[in-house]
């Protein structure tokens, strides 16, 4: 086990979340979000969570990448205890064990797709022919080979949320979130999307938490939960594949 690492041992699992809860003061009222979450996601695990708008879903997922602090309760996530961490091992912990794709891709405009997809891999370290290397090759498995050299504003959509997917794996983190990653597509990219997305997540062995409004989207992915009054239901049943 690297060093940067807890003490994850095999049976563990990848993620736990016990008796989470993230409050907001604001004035002299106090605004609970998430009132009691606890999870446990297993490594190769493919688990979705949906919830109505506001019920506190993208707040969960940030509180899991260590964006944001819960007000109790623990998080251990890939060997590390996320609401305790410094700053600086914050940082390692993003970089190196979670991959994000958000709603909005948040691609950098001024960076080609296969640029935007090598960064995070440069940034942490890896030699910048290598980098490049598993970027055309994640770039490949989404199938956008042919628009490595476009810009983020000279893509569609899709293609931008497929860029998104791809930049989450470069770092082989062991969790992938994914935060209504089809959000804003329409029908077709988002059955396009959403393909990808699990097939890469299968193929390369993680674990994804998806947080959709889609319910079609949630029931192919795998186990579900649902958010409600700050807690979560899980879901039984699956909609007709
Ligand atoms: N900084 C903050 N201060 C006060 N309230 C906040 C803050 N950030 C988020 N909230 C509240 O937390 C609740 C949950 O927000 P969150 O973005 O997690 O919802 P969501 O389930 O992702 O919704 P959607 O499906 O619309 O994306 C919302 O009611 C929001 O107003
Ligand atoms: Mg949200």
């Amino acid at each position: 086990m690297n060093s940067h690492q807890g003490s994850r041992s095999g049976n563990e699992p990848l993620l736990l979340v016990e008796g989470v809860g993230k409050t907001y003061v604001t004035g002299d009222e106090d605004l609970p979000v998430l009132t009691n979450v606890s999870l446990r996601l297993e490594p190769g695990e493919i688990l979705a969570i949906t919830g109505e708008s506001g019920s506190g879903k993208s707040k969960l997922l940030n509180l899991i990448a260590g964006l944001d602090v819960p007000t109790r309760g623990t998080i251990l996530s890939a060997g590390y205890a996320v609401h305790r961490l410094s700053e600086e091992e914050l940082t390692q912990y993003r970089a190196r064990s979670v991959g994000l794709i958000l709603q909005f891709h948040y691609l950098l405009k001024d960076f080609t797709a296969l640029e935007n997809v090598m960064l995070p891999a440069y940034m942490a370290g890896m030699p910048r022919a290598r980098a490049l290397e598993r970027a055309a090759e994640l770039l490949g498995q989404v199938n956008l080979s042919d628009r490595s050299s476009h810009y983020p504003l000279q893509l569609s959509g899709g293609e931008r949320q497929r860029v998104a997917v791809a930049r989450s794996l470069v770092n082989d983190p062991a969790l992938i979130l994914a935060d209504e990653p089809t959000g804003n597509l329409d029908e077709r990219n988002s059955r396009n999307v959403e393909e990808l997305l699990l097939e890469l997540v299968r193929l390369h062995r993680k674990s994804l938490l998806l947080v959709t409004h889609d319910q079609g989207f949630a029931a192919r992915a795998g186990n579900r939960l649902h958010l409600d009054k700050g807690e979560l239901v899980r879901v039984v049943g699956r909609e007709p594949r």
